[in-house]
């Protein structure tokens, strides 16, 4: 069942039929290029048969690996950055409790979760060795290339304390490498070490790879049903296997895109109005920078997350310059319902919303923004999430990836290289005299 709807409706003064006629024309050929891998970068295809081709015993060997994970430590780090820390850190912000680290291990019951490797900051390190201390570490080290200097800088800190807590030999058994099946300085180390392995397959680059060990094994190790996401990734997959814009609306959602960005329309704000969809947006950010951000040319992809930023960014984007979209992002059914309580004197003047849910206020505060925003000429559409089940994300993820393969087809870059990468790298190395 689609847990994802597409409402284009706020767009609709901004598009012409013909416009929308001509961009399905060029979808069905960019379809093409993706299906019948006739595009440019068709070697890094893989990711979109992930979904109906990983098979079961991949998924029973990455819930194994984390069940002994959640079953031997108070504490599970993910060291990655970019695609190789996102997409896991994405998915238990939205699935799980918003304060999962600081409950009580018998509500959690699983370890607490930290990401590292994704900065390169002593305090950052220094202050995470403080909370981790006497506890009991599992480590999941992950980089597809197994050279990123970021997570093989935290990882040698890491490591060094994790054998000094568990003793050298136990501490091989309690990381996990995911990275490439042989080239790499990770893949030679896990090797000499004896570390339990995961390989991301050549053909799945790393803004891609949530769905496989990359993201599949922090993900489970948070408790979140693994198999639940990926039937969901492969209802996705079905959906998305249509080139016709009115049956799959992850090609409404590129065609709608790239239609008001040959207006000028050169950011795109993603705007969700739940704390869980944060990290979310920061993963889509990695997706759609890196994938069409080429030949001085692409949609800049912005995120805020309201209502808190309405209090900040909310006047720029009512009155400053006119070249931004907005996306909203919104979930249907939370979790949990809260309603603001009814007070006597109503000395707060909030009786109006008395025995009302927070979510009913905040559906409210959405839908004055997107007919406040449209007002102010920033055309808008919605993406409305059913609710936060891993069946949802896994249609997420799947609907940004096809979405964003097609849009970046549309504009006819590659959509899985990354070349501009290198450049910052090649600098640094240079600075820190690496030969
Ligand atoms: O999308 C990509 O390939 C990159 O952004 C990578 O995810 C990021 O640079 C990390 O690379 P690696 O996994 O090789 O350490």
């Amino acid at each position: 069942m689609p847990k994802i709807e597409l409402n284009t409706q706020n767009t609709e003064n901004f598009i012409t039929n013909d416009e929308l006629k001509k961009t399905q024309e060029q979808l069905s050929i960019a379809h093409d290029q993706i299906n019948k891998g006739t595009g440019p970068g068709n070697d890094f295809l893989g990711w979109l048969r992930l979904p109906s081709a990983t098979p079961d015993s991949l998924i029973n060997e990455i819930n194994e690996t984390a069940q002994f994970a959640m079953e031997n430590s108070d504490v599970f780090i993910c060291i990655g950055i970019g695609g190789s820390y996102l997409g896991a850190k994405a998915a238990m912000e939205f699935a799980n409790h918003a304060f999962y680290n600081q409950l009580q291990p018998d509500k959690r019951k699983n370890p607490e979760i930290y990401f590292a490797g994704h900065n390169i900051s002593s305090d950052y390190i220094a202050d995470l060795l403080d909370v981790i201390q006497d506890k009991r570490v599992c480590v999941n080290v992950i980089s597809k290339s197994g050279t990123t200097l970021e997570p093989a800088a935290a990882f040698r800190v890491i490591k060094e304390h994790v054998e000094k807590r568990h003793g050298k030999s136990e501490a091989a058994k309690r990381i996990i490498a995911t990275t490439d099946k042989q080239k790499g300085a990770l893949k030679q180390l896990a090797t000499q070490q004896g570390y339990k392995t995961f390989v991301i397959p050549d053909d799945v680059g790393g803004r891609f790879s949530v769905l496989t060990p990359v993201g599949l094994l922090p993900i489970a190790a948070s408790g979140i049903n693994i198999n639940e996401l990926m039937d969901g990734a492969k209802e996705y997959e079905k959906i998305a296997s249509n080139p016709d814009i009115n049956a799959n609306p992850a090609y409404l959602y590129s065609a709608t895109r790239n239609i008001l960005y040959r207006q000028g329309k050169a950011i795109e704000l993603l705007s969700s109005f739940h704390p869980s969809l944060r990290y979310i947006a920061e993963w889509w950010k990695q997706l759609f920078g890196e994938s069409e951000g080429k030949n001085n040319g692409g949609i800049f992809p912005a995120s805020v997350d309201f209502t808190t930023d309405l209090h900040s960014m909310g006047q720029w984007i009512q009155e400053g310059t006119r070249i931004i979209f907005e996306t909203f992002m919104t979930i249907e059914k939370s979790n949990r319902e809260i309603c603001v309580p009814q007070s006597s004197n109503d000395e707060d003047n909030l009786n109006f919303i008395a025995g009302k849910s927070l979510d009913y206020v905040n559906d409210k505060a959405y839908k004055g923004t997107a007919a406040a925003h449209l007002d102010g000429s920033v055309p808008n559409m919605t993406i409305t999430l059913k609710d936060r089940t891993p069946n949802t994300l896994g249609q997420l993820f799947y609907f940004f990836e096809i979405a964003v393969a097609a849009s970046a087809y549309l504009q006819q870059v590659n959509p899985f290289n990354q070349p501009g990468v290198e450049f910052y790298k090649k600098n640094m190395y240079k600075l820190l005299g690496k030969m």
